[in-house]
């Protein structure tokens, strides 16, 4: 299980620690939610902090586009270098076109699906992406409860990637703790986003070992 913590839940006035924080705590990509006050009720970083962000981490970057204009938003964040960068598929008319344009600038493509998105939404197009991201809480904020109809959504995820023998991860984000970690592995995720649970916590390193369930 690979584990991203979200830093939307980080200390923004030490945000530069806190990224190294994390990375020595042994997380293996750093999440960075980035929201434009439309798609999502909320407002939060652009290019000039996260590449800060990319300079402080240790370990790659996987960010999460939660804007209107996604090609306007990728274009400002390709050039640092993520390993992923995901986007909504309800926010998107051609996602086939943004996933070439991504992987054509050396980007993994990953399309994130909300909580009532179906994951037949998506059919057509796992071929062409390295991740699905299946929200597990309304997308805008750190800190809410975790939706469990998402283990199903997993569970079928995984049972489309096998039927297709495609090669994608599946991540889930929000809500997720040390409790849930177990029953997301056993439906079939890959990497938990965890922001709340992490930022928290006494440990960081406690708190990721958890969501790895090594004890
Ligand atoms: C929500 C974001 C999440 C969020 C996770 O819109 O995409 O990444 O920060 O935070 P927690 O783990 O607190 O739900
Ligand atoms: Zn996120």
């Amino acid at each position: 299980m690979y584990v991203a913590p979200s830093i939307l839940s980080a200390d923004f006035g030490n945000l530069a620690a806190e990224i190294r924080a994390i990375c020595e705590a042994g997380c293996d990509l750093v999440h960075v939610d980035v929201m434009d006050g439309h798609f999502v009720p909320n407002l939060t970083i652009g290019p000039v902090v996260v590449s800060a962000v990319a300079k402080a981490a240790t370990k790659p970057l996987d960010i999460h586009l939660m804007v209107e204009n996604n090609s306007f938003f990728a274009d400002l964040f390709l050039p640092l270098k993520p390993k992923f960068l995901t986007f909504h598929i309800e926010e998107e008319k051609h996602p086939m076109r943004l996933i070439d344009h991504i992987r054509k600038n050396g980007v993994s493509p990953g399309i994130v699906l909300n909580p009532h998105t179906p994951v037949s939404a998506i059919e057509h197009i796992i071929d062409e992406v390295d991740m699905v991201l299946l929200m597990s809480v309304n997308p805008g904020f750190g800190g809410q409860k975790f939706m469990p109809v998402v283990l199903e959504k997993t569970r079928a995820l995984r049972a489309l990637i096998e039927r297709k023998n495609a090669k994608c991860l599946i991540e889930v984000d929000g809500g997720v703790n040390g409790l849930n970690a177990p029953d997301l592995e056993e439906a079939g995720a890959d990497v938990l986003v965890a922001g709340s649970y992490i930022f928290s916590s006494n440990s960081y390193e406690q708190a990721i070992r958890a969501i790895k369930l090594e004890f």
